[in-house]
Parts: structure tokens; C-alpha cells; sequence
């Protein structure tokens, strides 16, 4: 599940929507932090790292965004632009955003709080860390959730 688009149950009808956002429960993780972009830039680039221990479910709670995803295996395109969808981001996934609509508001929730030596920012080191040893690992641990 190093990433995965998931469908988030909405609960509403014509007097509006809801959605609900629990850990352990559509959440596959401990919430420990939650943050949120907005105000950006049509025209910038946002990410260009990978995590070595996070693990992230990211929803466009507004507008629209763009990501770039590589979990080794060569980049995929993503696409957020439903509330209801949320997208899965296991560690060692290298991620760029960029298409950032004017209005967009994009909802992060993570499982760690917030550590800067947990990032890898070169693409070239990220590449020769997921070749390494550490990524079947992973795969273990995540499976035990
Ligand atoms: P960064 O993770 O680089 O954002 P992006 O990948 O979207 O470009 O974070 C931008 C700034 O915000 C940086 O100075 C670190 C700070 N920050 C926090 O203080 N707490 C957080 O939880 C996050 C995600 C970032």
C-alpha cells in the first residue's frame, strides 16, 4: 500500500456532504499530525521529496492538484480533485504536486509529527534507497497494521 487511491464514504443528502475521517478505522494509521496547503501558486512545485518512515492520506478537500509519484518502479500521475478521494502515500514514495488549482485546499494526515531528517530532498539518494534492502521491509511492517 505504498500508494493507493481510496473511495472515503460520504455521508449526506440535499442538505450537503460529510465525510469522516478516522484512524484505524479509514484511516490505516495513528493520526499524529494533520496540516493543510492552500494559497498556492498555479505555477509552483511543491514536494520533491520522499519520506523514509511517513506514512500520509491526502485529500483535496477543494479544488484540484496534481501528483508526481515514484515509489521506484518510474512515476505515475495522479490526480485529486473529488473531497472523497484520498490517496494512500507509504514511505518511500518520492512526490511532487504541481497543477495546484487557485482554490485549492489539500488536507494532509500523517503518522508522525513533523521531522525534517525524515525526508530524503535528492531524487538520486531516494533511488539508491529503495534499490537497498529497506523496502521489503517495509512492505512487512505495513502489512502488520
Ligand atoms: P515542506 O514539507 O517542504 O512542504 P512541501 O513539500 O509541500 O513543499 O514544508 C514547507 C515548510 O513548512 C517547511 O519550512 C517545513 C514546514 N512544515 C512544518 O513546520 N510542519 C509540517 O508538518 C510540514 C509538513 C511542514
Amino acid at each position: 500500500m505504498e500508494i493507493e487511491r481510496i473511495q472515503l464514504q460520504k455521508h449526506g443528502d440535499n442538505s450537503g456532504m460529510l465525510i469522516a475521517l478516522e484512524e484505524e478505522r479509514n484511516v490505516p494509521f495513528v493520526i499524529r499530525r494533520v496540516y493543510y496547503i492552500f494559497a498556492t501558486k498555479n505555477d509552483v512545485h511543491r514536494g520533491r521529496h520522499a519520506h523514509r518512515h511517513l506514512h500520509q492520506l491526502a485529500v483535496a478537500v477543494r479544488g484540484s492538484v496534481t501528483f508526481l509519484l515514484d515509489d521506484g518502479s518510474g512515476p505515475v500521475e495522479v490526480v485529486l480533485d473529488d473531497p472523497s478521494h484520498g490517496l494512500m502515500l507509504g514511505r518511500m514514495v518520492w512526490r511532487e504536486l504541481y497543477d495546484f488549482s487557485d482554490d485549492c485546499v489539500l488536507m494532509v494526515l500523517a503518522d508522525q509529527l513533523y521531522d525534517q531528517s525524515d525526508y530524503i530532498t535528492d531524487y538520486a539518494d531516494f533511488l539508491r534507497e529503495v534499490g537497498g534492502s529497506m523496502y521489503p521491509e517495509d512492505m512487512v511492517a505495513c502489512q502488520g497494521r
